[in-house]
C-alpha cells in the first residue's frame, strides 16, 4: 500500500516520520507542492492521497488522480469548501477531513484577537515603537462588560464560548442546529438579527457554503451595534470586505480581528517585507489600520494541531484503502 501526501511542510515531518514508524508496511511519498494538475502525477503508483491547501482543488488535478486509479483523498484540515463536490462525485472520489484536530487552537486564537482589540494592543505597540510609554488615549475594555455573539456552535464555537465564560463575558449564540449544552444554558437567540442587535463583539464559526458567502455585508453591519468588533477565524468569504471597510470608515465597526480574508491566497503564505507591498488593495487597506488585526490563517497552527492533522488524515486514508468506512468521511451528496 502507498499513500502520497501533498503540501508537506518541515514542521509536519516529525509527526509524519512517527506515523511511518508506526505503520512500517505502508510506503509514504510526499512533496512540498500542493495538489495541482502538474503535481498530481507525482502520486503515480499510490492508492490514496493526503493533502492540505487553501487554494481550490481543480477538476484537472482530480482528473489526473482519477486516471492514476486513485479514489481516496484525505485532507489534513477541517474545511472542505475548496472542493467542488460535483467533481468529486463525477470522478468517484471518497473524501475524509479531520473535523477535530484541535478546536482549542482556533478558539484560543479567536479570544486572543478579541483581547488584543479590547486592550488596544496594536496601538500600544505603535506607541512603544515610538518610545511612548504613556497610558492615554489607549484605554481598554474588559471582557466581562461585553456581550459576545457567537455564530456557529460546532466544535470551535463551543470552545470559544467556554473560554469567554471563563473571562466573565456574556454570550449569545446562533446556529441552525442547536447543541444540547448551549441550549440548556439558554444562550441561543432566534435569529442573526437578534444576535447582531445584542452583541458588542461578533465572532464567526460556521463553514462556508454558497448560501452564506458574504453573510456579513452592508445590511448585516447596519443591524449591528455602533462600535461593534467583528472577529473571523472561519472563512474569509463569509465577510464582504467592501462592507467591512465601509463600516470601519464610518466608525460603525470599532475594529476587526481577521485570521481569514476574502482572496487571502493573493497575500498569505508570502513575505511582502512591508504592508505597502501587499498586492491586494482591499487587504492592504485593512492591514494599514491599527484597529484591524490580521493573522495569516494561522489560528490552527499549534504543535498539537499539526500532530493530530497528520495522524488522523493518514489513519483515515489507510482505512479507506483497506476498505473500511472511517467516521470522518465527508458527505459529498449535499
Ligand atoms: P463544525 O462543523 O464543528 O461547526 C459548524 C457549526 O456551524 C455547526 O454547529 C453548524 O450547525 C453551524 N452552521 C452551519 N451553517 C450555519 C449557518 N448558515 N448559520 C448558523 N450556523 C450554521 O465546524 P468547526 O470545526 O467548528 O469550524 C468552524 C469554522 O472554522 C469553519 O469555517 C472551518 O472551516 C473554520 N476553521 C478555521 C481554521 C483556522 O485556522 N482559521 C481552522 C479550522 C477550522
Ligand atoms: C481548516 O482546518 O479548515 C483550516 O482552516 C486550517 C487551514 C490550514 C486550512
Amino acid at each position: 500500500m502507498k499513500i502520497f501526501a501533498y503540501g508537506i511542510r518541515e514542521d509536519e515531518e516529525p509527526s509524519l516520520k512517527k506515523w511511518e514508524e508506526a505503520n512500517p508496511n505502508i510506503e509514504v511519498g510526499f512533496t512540498k507542492y500542493t495538489l495541482t494538475a502538474d503535481s498530481a502525477r507525482l502520486a503515480e503508483g499510490s492508492d490514496g492521497v493526503v493533502t492540505l491547501q487553501t487554494s481550490p482543488y481543480t477538476r484537472e488535478a482530480l482528473e489526473v488522480l482519477n486516471k492514476l486509479g486513485i479514489k481516496y483523498i484525505s485532507i489534513r484540515n477541517v474545511g472542505f469548501d475548496n472542493f467542488n463536490f460535483k467533481d468529486l462525485n463525477d470522478l468517484g472520489f471518497t473524501l475524509t477531513n479531520v473535523p477535530v484536530y484541535s478546536p482549542n487552537a482556533i478558539a484560543e486564537h479567536t479570544v486572543l484577537l478579541m483581547g488584543r482589540l479590547l486592550r488596544r494592543v496594536p496601538e500600544f505597540d505603535e506607541k512603544f515603537d515610538n518610545g511612548d510609554f504613556t497610558w492615554a488615549p489607549t484605554i481598554g475594555k474588559e471582557y466581562r462588560e461585553q456581550t459576545v455573539g457567537v455564530i456557529g456552535t460546532g466544535h470551535i464555537g463551543r470552545v470559544v464560548i467556554k473560554i469567554l465564560q471563563g473571562f466573565g463575558a456574556k454570550v449569545v449564540a446562533y446556529d441552525v442546529y442547536h447543541n444540547d449544552d448551549i441550549e440548556k444554558q439558554g444562550l441561543y437567540v432566534d435569529s442573526l438579527e437578534e444576535l447582531y442587535k445584542q452583541s458588542d463583539i461578533i465572532t464567526l464559526h460556521v463553514p462556508l457554503f454558497d448560501s452564506n458567502k458574504y453573510m456579513i455585508n452592508d445590511k448585516a453591519i447596519s443591524q449591528m451595534k455602533d462600535g461593534v468588533y467583528i472577529i473571523n477565524c472561519a472563512r474569509g468569504e463569509l465577510i464582504d470586505t467592501d462592507a467591512l471597510i465601509k463600516g470601519l470608515d464610518s466608525g460603525k465597526v470599532a475594529g476587526a480581528g481577521l485570521d481569514v480574508l476574502d482572496n487571502e491566497n493573493s497575500v498569505f503564505g508570502k513575505v511582502w517585507s512591508s504592508v505597502d507591498n501587499i498586492p491586494n488593495e482591499k487587504i492592504k487597506n485593512l492591514a494599514k489600520r491599527t484597529n484591524v488585526i490580521i493573522t495569516p490563517h494561522s489560528a490552527f497552527y499549534t504543535e498539537t494541531a499539526i500532530h493530530n492533522m497528520i495522524t488522523t488524515s493518514f489513519d483515515s486514508n489507510k482505512a479507506l484503502i483497506e476498505g473500511l468506512k472511517p467516521n470522518n468521511i465527508v458527505d459529498t451528496t449535499k
